[in-house]
């Protein structure tokens, strides 16, 4: 036998002298959900062990998650009932709980870099991502929003911008009011080739942002298309995202391998909400071993091809994985 492809893995050292990817910390994003008022920390019912926080909860984590070299965060604001509208108005209020958080964050942790969402559906009392006319989604009404939205983030101080509706043309819709707003500095983390699926639930009880009518099929992809993934990250691109992403992430590893090889920016993965639920609840069960399970699941995202990881185990693989290597 000429080829014995076992020599290559003989010993933890020859191991690790071919292994091909690496996972970093640095890579990671910790999605985090904020609430409105003190001493909060509620846990997500369907996904056990993630927590909102009320703002001062909430910079004890970043602090937490800053120790162990996470850096980079997603907030997402879970807005009472009673601020919700058609027209998603709180979002740019000045001064709602979500911007005032972010500067706090930012002058506290001048080294971390948050990320914002810009859709209507959090503050919306549709819980669409965009604006719903006689049970439409109206592409063009939706954009002046976003980017109100978004210049209002950007103003809050943070780094990066995420718009999560998929709406046409908001990239560049966006991009351009930033730059007349004076945010030129500021990124844009699109979701580019985000799919209608089945793993946000436990984001939208995390939320309380489920649509209240229809589905999100007009505006998110068809799990079942891939070369679509494709036209949209050369439109986002060419419309002035930063970062790209695909969404979700393990379902989707040919998305993330396609994107990768055919473009020239960052690609972002993220793996939701519902994809952690599934891991959690086979751990809960004893039926895998849970650190193993997430060391493998991140590596098999970031072999696709994804830059960047968002996933709600950032934290915890820094803590626990990383520390064990
Ligand atoms: C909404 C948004 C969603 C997620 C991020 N932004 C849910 C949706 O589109 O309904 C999902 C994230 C997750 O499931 O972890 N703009």
């Amino acid at each position: 036998m000429l080829q014995r492809p076992r020599r290559n893995r003989l010993t933890s050292t020859i191991r690790n002298l071919v292994q091909e990817n690496y996972l970093q910390v640095s890579s990671l994003i910790q999605p985090l959900f904020l609430v409105p008022g003190e001493n909060k920390k509620l846990e997500i019912k369907s996904l056990p062990g993630i927590f909102r926080f009320s703002e001062d909860l909430l910079l004890e984590e970043i602090g937490a998650c800053m120790a162990v070299g996470v850096q980079t965060f997603l907030i997402f604001p879970a807005i009472p009932e009673e601020l919700k509208d058609k027209g998603a108005s709180y979002s740019y209020s000045k001064d709602n709980f979500y911007l005032k958080a972010a500067r706090n964050i930012k002058k506290k942790f001048p080294s971390s870099c948050i990320i914002s969402d810009v859709a209507m559906d959090p503050y919306s009392i549709d819980g669409h991502d965009g604006w719903v006319e006689d049970g439409q989604i109206l592409n063009d009404k939706t954009l002046p929003v976003l980017a109100k939205m978004a210049a209002a983030q950007a103003e809050a101080g943070f780094d990066m911008i995420g718009p999560s509706d998929m709406m046409d043309g908001r990239i560049q819709y966006i991009r351009e009011y930033l730059d007349i707003e004076g945010y030129t500095n500021t990124g844009i983390m699109a979701y580019t080739a985000k799919y209608a699926s089945a793993f946000y639930g436990p984001f939208r009880d995390a939320l309380d942002s489920a649509p209240k009518a229809g589905d999100k099929k007009t505006y998110q992809m068809n799990p079942a298309n891939l070369q679509e993934a494709l036209k949209e990250a050369h439109l986002d691109i060419s419309e002035g995202a930063d970062v790209i992403m695909v969404k979700p992430a393990l379902h989707y590893l040919d998305v993330i391998h396609l994107l990768k090889t055919n473009t020239n920016i960052p690609i972002a993965a993220y793996h939701v909400s519902g994809e952690c639920a599934m891991l959690i609840a086979a751990a809960q069960n004893g039926w895998l071993d849970r650190q193993k399970a997430i060391e493998e699941t991140l590596m098999g995202i970031k072999r696709a091809g994804a830059d960047i990881i968002i996933t709600y185990f950032a934290r915890e693989y820094a803590e626990k994985v990383a520390l064990m290597k």
